[in-house]
């Protein structure tokens, strides 16, 4: 029998990154036990979409709903994605990686601002995977930015409502340029995209696990 060609991986894998949380507490330990090895697990799954040839992966690391969680664990999360950046930065660029950014920036503390700025410029020009985090976004609120631009431009009277379509409204979003997702992976064993990138998920393949994020 003729073997198969192998099926060409998907252009854009987009995963909630979800169960820190209950990884940590199985084991008896802080929450914050669980993000630090959700961080682990976050490196091994770009290497694999590297190495698979997956051309964009976007990441959901916090959610403009994530804002609600105890200080503690918001402060926690955000010096670890400080942290995490940083200790990153020069292997994501030795590897090609360009990593960008998605979400409300303006709301992100000056110390993570600085360096989610750093690593995109400073990979910017690399040819390899484009690694998007997902920082402080919300789907509706992606929506919204956009909105708010156009009919700005319409009070301005620089264009007639009719004028907005799917492209242009898409092309106001925060992954204007890249391809949707083919494939959205959640894991953590709930059903649901919670506020994840609600425009582009249209037409994407979900696949929803009960393990945990962390292995
Ligand atoms: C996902 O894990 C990480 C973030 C939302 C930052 P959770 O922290 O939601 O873990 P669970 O769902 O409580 O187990
Ligand atoms: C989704 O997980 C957000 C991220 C993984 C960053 P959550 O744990 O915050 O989502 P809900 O609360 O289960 O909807
Ligand atoms: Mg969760």
């Amino acid at each position: 029998m003729m073997p198969t060609a192998p099926s060409p991986p998907p252009q854009h894998v987009a995963i909630i990154m979800d169960g820190n949380g209950r990884w940590a507490t199985r084991r008896g330990q802080p929450r914050a036990a669980g993000h630090e090895a959700g961080v682990r697990a976050a490196r091994t799954a770009v290497r694999a979409c590297r190495d698979a040839g997956v051309r964009v992966l976007t990441l959901y690391a916090f959610s403009s709903e994530n804002w609600l969680r105890p200080t503690a664990e918001v402060d926690f999360l955000l010096a670890l994605f400080v942290r995490s950046m940083e200790a990153e930065l020069e292997t994501l660029h030795a590897e090609g990686v360009r990593v960008r950014f998605i979400g409300d920036r303006a709301a992100l503390p000056p110390s993570l601002r600085a360096v989610v700025q750093r690593t995109e410029q400073h990979t910017a020009g690399n040819p390899g995977m484009v690694l998007v985090i997902a920082l402080a976004y919300g789907g509706r609120q992606d929506l919204l930015r956009a909105v708010r631009v156009l009919a700005g431009r319409i009070a301005a009277g620089a264009m007639a409502a009719d004028q907005i379509d799917e492209a242009l409204l898409g092309a106001h979003l925060d992954l204007a340029d890249l391809p949707d997702p083919d494939l959205l992976i959640r894991t953590g064993g709930e059903y649901r995209v919670s506020n994840f990138l609600l425009w582009h998920l249209a037409y994407t393949e979900l696949y929803f696990c009960d393990l945990l994020w962390p292995p």
